[in-house]
């Protein structure tokens, strides 16, 4: 397996930019499965979960060909089951179910299981086909949802956390070839999920309200090609973002925008860093002393949850006490161990992390454990004194593109290695 290697203490200095949308990116791709013909999809991010998605719809029997930054597929004629073991390994794979429904009437897929962060249900995305007319089955690890006939339907999708992003997208995509008209209430309003409709709409699909907690959705016969260009990924630019300031730097993301990123901004503004917008970009700076910060996590556009870690280990460098309160996901505080090995001082009361910053960090080797953690580390990493190694960064190749490349372009020392 392999490790990053970064030696600490150097700030970030220069521009750096930001690939396409992983979590817009995902469900665009199982989308290509609601049409028999050809879908090409650009600004895709050179990703690991990419790359399984690829697979999964190649498994399905589709034509899938990833060249560099860009996705072709075909999915002329498809199978209605995904593949247990790969649609068990990878979460997102879940909204294959969505376009399997509506275009074949009929969806078998394995459990999608919890994960290092929670238990990751899927009983919104059920509540919302079977709203639709379809019929849901689980045995040996399967759920199998089939119908006769797909009926537009008012469903309400909210949630003990508020609303599912990947369940808003999955009964979108059905609703899209079912007979009458779709009411979500309470739906996701991420910008992922809008630009999931874009591109649905773009196959000829008619949806209106993408963005907001009511989307409708009027059903047609049947969705031709498409080519879309993703968004670029809001959760990679705050990582970005806090890794500028985190090592006194100054970096300029080339791509991101600020209209996906008010809740973090809003945040960063209140720690004491600078952001300037220009032609070329987002621009971070250290503003001046940090601040410490009461962040709680919520649905869009509230805090986003993906960006909680990465924030922590901005606020373990911030003299005085931050409070983060993690309210999407019930297990979400795995990199707090980790970061306690670089020398923070947190402790977890509940849903809060109670972080008494200013602590000088130390390098040691980490563990990754889920794709922000990892984020999380090594931007602690970056920013502590002397070497911090980073084990099992699979995790990080799933979402971020060649970090350590983007990352040594900047100025940091950080290598990547085989895990001795
Ligand atoms: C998406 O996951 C993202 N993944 C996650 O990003 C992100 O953290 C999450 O949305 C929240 O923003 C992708 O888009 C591939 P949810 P998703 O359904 O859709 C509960 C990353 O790091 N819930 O919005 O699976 C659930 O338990 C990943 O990029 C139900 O109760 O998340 C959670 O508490 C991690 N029943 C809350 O809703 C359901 O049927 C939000 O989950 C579905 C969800």
């Amino acid at each position: 397996m392999e490790s990053l290697l970064i030696k600490g203490g150097v700030p970030l200095h220069g521009d750096v930019t930001i690939s396409g949308a992983k979590n817009a990116v995902l469900p665009i791709m199982a989308a290509t499965l609601l049409t028999g013909e050809p879908c090409v999809i650009r600004n895709v991010p050179k990703l690991s979960d990419v790359k399984f998605m690829g697979q999964i719809l190649t498994w399905l029997g589709a034509k899938v060909e990833i060249e560099g930054n860009t996705v072709r597929v075909h999915a002329k004629k498809i199978r209605g089951m995904g593949d247990y073991d790969l649609v068990r390994k990878m979460r997102g794979s879940i909204c294959i179910m969505g376009p399997l429904l509506g275009r074949l009437k009929k969806a078998t897929v394995s459990l999608p299981g919890g994960c290092v962060i929670g238990a990751r249900p899927i009983n919104l995305h059920l509540k919302g086909f079977e709203a639709l007319g379809a019929k849901i089955k689980i045995e040996n690890g399967y759920v199998e949802a089939s119908a006769k006939r797909l009926v537009g339907a008012d469903l309400f999708l909210g949630g003990r956390a508020g609303s599912t992003v990947l369940g808003t997208a999955n009964v979108m995509m059905a609703a899209t070839l079912a007979e009458g008209v779709t009411v979500i209430e309470s739906a996701a309003c991420e910008p992922e999920v809008v630009d999931v409709a874009n591109f649905l709409n773009a196959m000829g699909a008619k949806i209106s309200g993408a963005g907001s907690p009511t989307i409708t959705i009027t059903g047609v016969k049947a969705l031709h090609g498409a080519e879309h260009e993703v968004i670029p990924d809001r959760i990679e630019a705050a990582t970005y973002a806090i890794a500028a300031a985190a090592t006194n730097g100054e970096v300029t993301l080339r791509g991101a925008r600020a209209d996906h990123l008010h809740a973090v901004l809003d945040k960063l503004q209140s720690a004491g860093v600078k952001m300037v917008r220009s032609a070329a970009g987002l621009t971070f700076s250290r503003g001046g002393k940090f601040k410490p910060l009461d962040i709680t996590t919520l649905p869009y556009p509230g805090f986003p949850t993906d960006v909680q870690a990465q924030m922590m280990a901005l606020m373990i460098l911030t003299p005085g006490i931050s409070i983060i309160t993690e309210r999407i996901f019930e297990s979400r505080f795995m990199h707090v161990s980790e970061l306690t090995r670089l020398g923070a001082d947190i402790e977890i009361e509940g849903p809060s992390a109670i972080v008494k910053g200013g602590k000088p960090l130390s390098g040691a080797p980490v563990m990754a454990s889920d794709l922000r953690a990892s984020a999380a580390l090594v931007i602690a990493g970056l920013a502590a004194k002397g070497t911090t190694q980073v084990n099992r960064i699979y995790h990080l190749d799933r979402g971020y593109e060649t970090m350590d490349a983007k990352l040594r372009k900047l100025g940091a020392r950080i290598e990547r290695i085989e895990e001795s």
